[in-house]
């Protein structure tokens, strides 16, 4: 199975998983700080790619961006977004497309791209993606990416973390990690390891003058993640957001 097709098996225990993932709840919190600080974003054009299921296009219609378009490569995951759509509707449209090949939808004031860039297998697709989302974007627009860190912390099996490495495999432009989402049962998933800086270049190449990381935030402790599992996590954080103008 190709890597771009992993997530039509994936489908649904990716959903489930996200909602028992620490990280996920804390990338929530990085990405609502970050579009707080793109000002109010009622009635502006808004562009998920990567969207999965539809979580970040809906925290995108939450705060009153319209129209928000939400594209994934996996017509699974778009079904799914599509699903959700029609049962508690948003407004949101649901396209499939390869980031890479990315069409022009429009222009958008903000785009997100959460887990999207570490799919990329070589340097010349990173920067294919990064050039046709940049081309989405209204001069003044705002790329927001959420990328996974590298780093000790993925050889642990940490439930809250919801991944596992299970190899790292060398070879290619990046080692292609083979991962696996702790649901029950584990399901398997890989993408490549790319450093900040390969980000940063990608980024840069494709046009973006403005290229900067803004640290994680976490939400309040509460019954499940105390204060010093969230100390823990800022130590290590899984995954950081780029954000790109
Ligand atoms: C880890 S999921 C993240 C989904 C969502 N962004 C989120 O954060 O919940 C990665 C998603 O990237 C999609 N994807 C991988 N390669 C892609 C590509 N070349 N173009 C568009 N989507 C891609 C997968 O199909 C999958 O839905």
């Amino acid at each position: 199975m190709t890597e771009k097709a992993q997530y039509d098996v994936i489908g649904q225990r990716y959903a489930r998983m996200k909602e028992n993932a620490a990280f996920c709840v804390a990338d929530s919190h990085t990405l609502l700080d970050a579009l707080r600080a793109c000002g109010d974003l009622r009635g502006k054009p808004a562009l998920d790619v990567a969207c999965g299921h539809g979580d970040i296009a809906r925290l995108l219609a939450g705060r009153g961006a319209s129209p928000v378009i939400g594209v994934d490569v996996s017509a699974e995951m778009v079904r799914l977004a599509r699903a959700l759509e029609h049962r508690e509707p948003r407004g949101i449209r649901y396209l499939v497309a390869d980031a890479a090949e990315l069409p022009v939808l429009g222009r958008f004031a903000v785009a997100t791209a959460s887990y999207l860039f570490n799919y990329a297998p070589t340097r010349a697709v990173k920067r294919a993606m990064f050039a046709a989302i940049r081309a989405n974007l209204a001069p003044d627009g705002t790329l927001l990416a959420i990328v996974p860190n590298t780093g000790p912390f993925l050889e642990e099996a940490h439930g809250a973390a919801g991944a596992r490495l299970v190899e790292r495999v060398p070879g290619g432009e990046a080692p292609l990690m083979r991962m696996e989402f702790l649901s029950d049962p584990p399901v398997p998933f890989a993408y490549y390891e790319w450093q900040r800086a390969d980000y940063e270049q990608a980024a840069r190449e494709a046009g973006f003058g403005n290229v900067r990381w803004q640290s994680t935030r976490t939400p309040p402790p509460d019954e499940r993640w105390n204060a010093a599992f969230w100390e823990d996590y800022q130590r290590a954080p899984r995954s950081s957001l780029l954000i790109c103008r």
